[in-house]
């Protein structure tokens, strides 16, 4: 090349990388503040404390006036202050401080703010990313216009687990799905960008692995490998980094010995080294001080100590930092250019919100009012809740219910159900009314069929003092649909549970209306898979409707009643036992396989339990029904940076337009280390009238096939493949082998 070019060269090499050197403009401002902070107003940024409104975790006995530390700078954020009005009298504390920088508002948007959604795992039902990403966005609004800048969520914790109870906050068992929604959710609440009025900051929630806790009670230790960690726990936290999810929040558990508040591994090594995580990582309620309690720490100082130096940006309500850092900052235990690396971090997400231009920007009474409870928002929320119900079973068709019975029997301690219909972790604003209960949603639809109702039992008793007056009712009714489940503090935070079935005498009340011989619907509405084995065997028409939030009633109406056809397909597989948990789709098969073998000796099986689920991972009806046929491949073999064309044609064969959710999963055959009976590598979610038939396209490339061998390395081995396309992880309808070569 001539001296001239590579002169030319060299001069774009070193504009390119001036140009990438170059603090971008929010960074000189980030810069330039910092330079004027005291070491003190620097720490004050790194502390958050609770409101005093809603403790969503254990309450320090607390003298704190909190007004006053935020007017000194001592606070850079408030968790659980919700509302324009409260929003704006914090954020007025802040403009006294000396250098006027404006608080964060973070809050539990989980499942909706004013308007409750459908709680996470049965939005993950729906495999609707579009309608899970519309729920998300629908949340943020409002979240928004009532002052919040920050949603902790989405929780994107992979469970395998329904004892533990935070099942109901995530998407479920599989990576590969946890991995959509996650994306789903991120771009929901972050809408058009930081700084969008209507963009609230998402986080990435709890790193890491918090779902495998032992023996599935909350905030328990976690132990596994970390090829486990890699392949099936980090991928939905890598997705929602790669949607760009503004934080992260650290999770309770120790990780093989080590908590997660100050696990550098996970926080330097993994986030901000491999990952190149840019925004910041908070520590869970109190997480930071519990480390005392892990036994990892003496005390506060050393707990403050080891989180900020692994990478806990701020401390969420345990002071550690806010009364330590300064002092082990001289000591030099903590280095400076730690606490600034936080510091930068939590300042950079102010600038974007544009905080710093107008501290009050979230806090509009105008908006506040017009936007809450808007009509969309109820008919967003009413839409997802459709298309998370999950229609387990319909023998002869008993749904959808006719228009020409004469009566229902409406029975079930949840069919008036209001704050149980929402479920946990909802915003309480003092809504009044905002729950559509199943009773006047059926009510509105039923025409000139009656509504019967008794409640027949207490959702978590013994008494069966109402069973007579349910029967009554069941008997003078053509068709029975009982409404059953979990009230909304069953199943959540710190709500693990050892028994999982049916509470109370709910399932006698079952088989009692059984007895009538009259056609029986049951509902069952839980934020967790439950055990129901009586039901699942004998009752013919069994829909799972979770906890759907406000426009639950009309939701479920819409099912029963065949004005939406049911297409939810379950997240996580249902145990017929707590005895077989941990059990979940894609498990290894074994030296000696367990799954459809009658001869249990010598197998990996119990002897008194079948050793399949009462319901699979992926399983979900419909009214009508599907034809899966003509699966081609574009050819049998593939180099690794090849791929494979996937059709295969679906038809609706039945008599109702129904939407059907293809799943394609992968099993290889041999390998090493050892990889599972299958795994879900796509799907696609599609509605047909009846008669319709589609081709569907897949498309196959190496970075399906890819898994972590023991030195975490992302790999991919040549040999034989199983391709399966199911209408569930066990109902595969077409398979073909394939071969991957070098
Ligand atoms: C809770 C939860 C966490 C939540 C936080 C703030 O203890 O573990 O998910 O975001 O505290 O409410």
């Amino acid at each position: 090349m001539t001296g001239r070019y590579s002169l030319i060269l060299i001069l774009i090499c070193l504009f390119a990388g001036q140009a990438f050197s170059q603090p971008d403009n929010t960074s000189k401002k980030v810069d330039a503040l910092l330079a004027k902070m005291t070491l003190e107003e620097k720490i004050g940024q790194l502390n958050q404390y609770n409101g005093d409104w809603a403790a969503t975790g254990p309450v320090t006995d607390d003298l704190r006036d909190k007004m006053k530390l935020i007017s000194e700078g001592k606070i850079g954020s408030m968790l659980n202050i919700n509302g324009v009005e409260k929003t704006r009298a914090f954020q007025e504390a802040a403009m006294k401080s000396r250098l006027k920088i404006p608080l964060l508002f973070g809050q539990d948007v989980i499942h909706g703010y004013h308007v409750t959604f459908p709680i996470p795992l049965a939005e993950a039902a729906s495999w609707d990313m579009e309608a899970i990403e519309k729920s998300a966005r629908v949340a943020a609004r409002e979240a928004a216009s009532g002052g919040i800048h920050w949603t902790f969520a989405p929780m994107v914790d992979i469970a395998r687990d329904p004892r533990w109870g935070r099942v109901m906050e995530g998407a479920g068992e599989d990576p590969y799905l946890g991995s959509h929604i996650a994306r789903a959710r991120v771009r929901g609440f972050q809408g058009k960008g930081l700084g969008d009025l209507e963009a609230v900051m998402a986080c990435a929630k709890h790193f890491a692995a918090y779902g495998a806790a032992i023996g599935g009670r909350d905030y328990n230790s976690v132990d596994m490998s970390l090829r486990t960690l890699w392949e099936f726990y980090l991928p939905p936290f890598k997705a929602a980094l790669d949607a760009g999810v503004s934080t992260f929040m650290t999770s309770f558990n120790d990780l093989n010995g080590t908590p997660a508040t100050a696990n550098n591994y996970l926080m330097r090594d993994i986030l901000k080294d491999k990952w190149k995580f840019k925004g910041f990582v908070v520590s869970d309620w109190g997480s930071v001080g519990e480390m005392i309690k892990h036994g990892y720490v003496k005390d506060n100082a050393e707990a403050a100590e080891a989180a900020l130096n692994s990478g806990t940006d701020m401390d969420m309500e345990s002071s550690s930092y806010v009364n330590h850092l300064a002092r082990l900052v001289k000591e030099k235990k903590v280095s400076q250019e730690n606490i600034d690396d936080a510091v930068r971090r939590i300042l950079r997400k102010k600038f974007e919100m544009g905080l710093f231009d107008d501290p009050f920007r979230y806090s509009n009474a105008d908006r506040e009012k017009k936007t809450l409870n808007h009509p969309d928002h109820l008919e967003a929320s009413r839409d997802m809740a459709r298309k998370s119900i999950v229609l387990l079973k319909n023998e002869r068709n008993i749904l959808p219910l006719s228009k020409d019975l004469k009566s229902i029997a409406l029975i079930g301690p949840l069919a008036k159900a209001e704050k149980d219909m929402k479920g946990f972790w909802t915003v309480e604003l003092g809504q009044k009314n905002d729950v559509v209960t199943l009773h006047s949603g059926m009510q509105k639809q039923a025409g000139k069929t009656s509504l019967l109702y008794a409640e027949g039992c207490a959702i978590n008793d013994t008494s069966k003092a109402g069973f007579a007056e349910a029967l009554k009712v069941a008997a003078s009714a053509d068709v029975i649909v009982m409404a059953m489940g979990e009230a909304h503090d069953m199943t959540g935070e710190a709500k693990s549970k050892a028994n999982i079935h049916l509470p109370g005498v709910q399932e006698e009340l079952i088989k009692a209306v059984m007895a009538t011989g009259k056609p029986v619907v049951v509902l069952l509405m839980s934020g967790r898979p439950m055990v129901f084995n009586w039901t699942a065997d004998n009752v013919p028409a069994i829909l799972y409707t979770w906890w759907l939030g406000s426009e639950g009633g009309n939701a479920i109406a819409d099912v029963l009643f065949g004005k939406y056809n049911p297409a939810g397909k379950l997240p996580m597989t249902f145990p017929r036992s707590e005895g077989q948990i941990p059990i979940y789709y894609n498990y290894l098969n074994t030296g000696r396989p367990s799954m459809g073998d009658n001869d249990l000796f010598y197998r990996s099986a119990y002897i008194d339990l079948p050793n399949t689920p009462q319901y699979n991972f992926g399983h979900g009806l419909s009214y009508t029904s599907f034809k899966y046929s003509n699966l081609k491949l574009s050819k049998d073999s593939m180099g690794t940076r090849d791929k494979i064309t996937v059709t295969f044609d679906l038809q609706n064969t039945g008599k109702y337009t129904g939407e059907e959710v293809v799943q394609l999963y992968i099993r290889d055959l041999v390998s090493q280390p050892v990889r599972p009976v299958k795994e879900l590598k796509d799907f696609r979610k599609l509605s047909l009238k009846p008669g319709e038939s589609r081709t569907l396209t897949f498309t196959l490339d190496a970075s399906k096939l890819a898994f972590y061998n023991d030195e975490l390395k992302q790999i991919t081995q040549e040999g034989e493949f199983k391709l399966m396309i199911g209408s569930s992880s066990k109902d595969i309808r077409l398979d073909k082998s394939f071969f991957l070569t070098k």
